[in-house]
């Protein structure tokens, strides 16, 4: 089965430039930026146009937003495709208690109308593909993800990724994967879907139980990029990848960022190795990139 289409998933403070170029280059498809907030963007900060950078090897990619605000959201896209995003992917999946107390995020989940407006705002802003991410529904009682997919199909978004967990359930429990195929069932437009995926065969059996077009893989990529290729890697592929990715964080984030971003993922390529609990508190005490990366290859 070639033809599995793996992406990876939008992980804010994790997926940036270099990280997603990696996925890329490990196999992964069409990439996903991490979330922008659509009113700072429009408002012209500078952390989140550092968020909307890219490399130009890393399209077709689409650019994630969140927000609430038809207008701001469909200014942010215009700008965001100007930018040369291929496509614009609206977040309804984000739990956090700040964003959602906007109605940003899995609140539009919990409100099919102001849902609704949104869609078709940025239906008429965007000219490339217009896509969404939902989860299963805001909790137990309103289970409504195929209400939403149905909703966005009529309003002429084109693809819908689906998390089937609901915003209570935050990232607990099991992924109700039975969510994803009713959603599939339901739409006809194509479905990737989404949740607890840690390896190629756990891909293959979401496609095989609910029918999604693709796979989308969050957790199950964190310091294991290589989940893209499908197929065994050598240690000597895998010290090949990380020196890459380290790489392209030197040379495409600014100073203070890049020295978080080597951190975190050197911290997650050292996952279960000898030795990493007593590791990690010495990477993130680190003070420079070179010292992290020394810790870090010397106990490889
Ligand atoms: C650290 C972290 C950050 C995330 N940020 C985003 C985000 O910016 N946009 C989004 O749509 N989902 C975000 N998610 C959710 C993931 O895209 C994905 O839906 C979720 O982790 C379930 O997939 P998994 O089981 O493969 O991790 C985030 C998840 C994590 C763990």
């Amino acid at each position: 089965m070639d033809s599995l289409d793996l992406r990876l998933a939008p992980m804010a403070g994790v997926t940036n430039a270099p990280f997603r170029l990696v996925c890329r280059e490990c196999g992964a498809g069409p990439l996903t930026s991490e979330e922008i907030d659509a009113r700072a963007l429009v408002l012209g900060n500078d952390k989140t146009a550092t968020l909307a950078r890219y490399l130009p090897e890393e399209r077709p990619l689409a650019m994630q937003l969140l927000g609430a605000d038809p207008d701001v959201l469909a200014e942010a896209a215009r700008r965001l495709e100007a930018g040369g995003a291929d496509a614009i992917d609206l977040n309804m999946g984000c739990p956090v208690p700040k964003i959602v107390a906007k109605g940003q995020g899995a609140a539009l989940m919990r409100d099919p109308l102001a849902a609704a407006v949104v869609f078709r705002t940025l239906r008429k802003a965007v000219s490339g593909r217009f896509t969404i991410k939902i989860r299963g529904g805001w909790d137990e009682r309103t289970l409504n993800a195929v209400e939403i997919a149905r909703l966005a199909e009529s309003e002429g978004v084109e693809a819908i990724t689906v998390h089937p967990r609901t915003r209570s359930q935050q990232f607990t429990g099991r992924a109700p994967w039975e969510v994803i195929a009713a959603v599939v069932a339901a739409v006809r437009v194509p479905v990737v879907g989404n949740g607890d995926v840690r390896s190629v065969d756990d891909a293959h059996a979401m496609v095989a139980a609910t029918g999604c077009a693709a796979v989308m893989i969050g957790r199950g990529a964190l310091g294991v990029p290589w989940i893209f290729r499908g197929a065994a890697v050598s240690r000597a592929e895998r010290a090949a990848i990380i020196a890459r990715h380290c790489a392209l964080i030197d040379a495409h984030l600014p100073e203070r960022l890049a020295l978080v971003q080597l951190k975190k993922h050197l911290a997650w390529y050292s996952t279960g190795r000898p030795g990493s609990a007593a590791l990690r508190p010495r990477l993130f005490a680190a003070a420079t990139p070179a010292e992290v990366r020394e810790l870090f290859w010397s106990g490889w």
